[in-house]
């Protein structure tokens, strides 16, 4: 695991696109897993800026959402495929039938979890997963007390989750949906890359027992401590309980 501390939020976001524009030169096709959440505004602008800057074409790529709020409408800005398409995917040249997202209103989850992981499994599986943490040390929607096993399946959402996302549901807890679709850990730990952005003081007791204490499902992001190439990338407020940097 490697860990790169930068000062801003707009620094690490800066970096993490870096990181990502340069595995996409290597690899055109690239299959990209995207996350949801706060933390990616700054990173999704600092993608856009520097592919048009460096005329990178993602006309080749493949993307994969990370996860999806149950009954989540694309028209709702707080449902992920709504977010991602705000913010990244209108502004992207890949092609609609390369991007990926999974369905909060499909009538059988089950189902519908079961077609994403066969269809990651088929496109080659990702290779690139963008993450975010949430402040109980959540990654995709695997809440605390998720098996590090898991795969892409139905899942339900704590309290402090509604509480923390109602911002993007018009700021009451009880519009966030109580059960989202997700990759598993499993899954997740499944990619052959990982980058976890945090920015802010509110991650920074998430980041320090992701990545100091034991790997213990109560924690889903220390999961990542068992995979053989994460980035953490965080600004000094995210990074200040760490011990060390490196
Ligand atoms: C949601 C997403 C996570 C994300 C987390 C953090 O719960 N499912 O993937 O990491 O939010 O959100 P934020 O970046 O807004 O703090």
């Amino acid at each position: 695991m490697r860990i790169v501390v930068a000062s801003t939020p707009d620094a690490v976001a800066a970096e993490a696109a870096r990181l990502v524009l340069d595995r996409v030169r290597q690899r055109p096709d690239l299959v990209l897993g995207l996350a949801t959440g706060l933390t990616m505004v700054p990173f999704y602008r600092a993608l856009l800026v520097r592919k048009a800057r460096e005329h990178v074409s993602f006309d080749g790529l493949r993307i994969f959402a990370l996860d999806e709020y149950r009954g989540g409408r694309p028209e709702q800005p707080g449902s992920c495929r709504g977010f991602l398409e705000r913010h990244v995917l209108q502004q992207l040249d890949v092609p609609s039938g390369q991007i990926h997202l999974l369905d909060g209103l499909a009538p059988d989850a089950e189902a519908e979890c079961a077609r994403y992981e066969e269809l990651m499994a088929r496109t080659g599986g990702i290779d690139v997963q963008i993450l975010g943490i949430g402040g109980n040390g959540h990654i995709g929607f695997n809440e605390p007390g998720s098996s590090l096993e898991s795969r892409t399946r139905l899942a339900p959402l704590s309290q402090a989750t509604r509480q923390a996302n109602a911002r993007q549901w018009g700021g009451d807890p009880q519009a966030v949906p109580s059960e989202a679709l997700t990759m598993g850990i499993g899954t997740i730990l499944s990619a052959r890359t990982c980058l976890l952005l945090a920015f802010g003081a509110g991650k920074a007791a998430a980041v320090q027992s992701a990545i100091e204490g034991p790997v213990t499902a109560s924690v889903p992001a220390s999961a990542l401590q068992r995979h053989s190439d994460t980035v953490f990338l965080l600004d000094e407020e995210a990074a200040a309980r760490l011990s060390r940097r490196e």
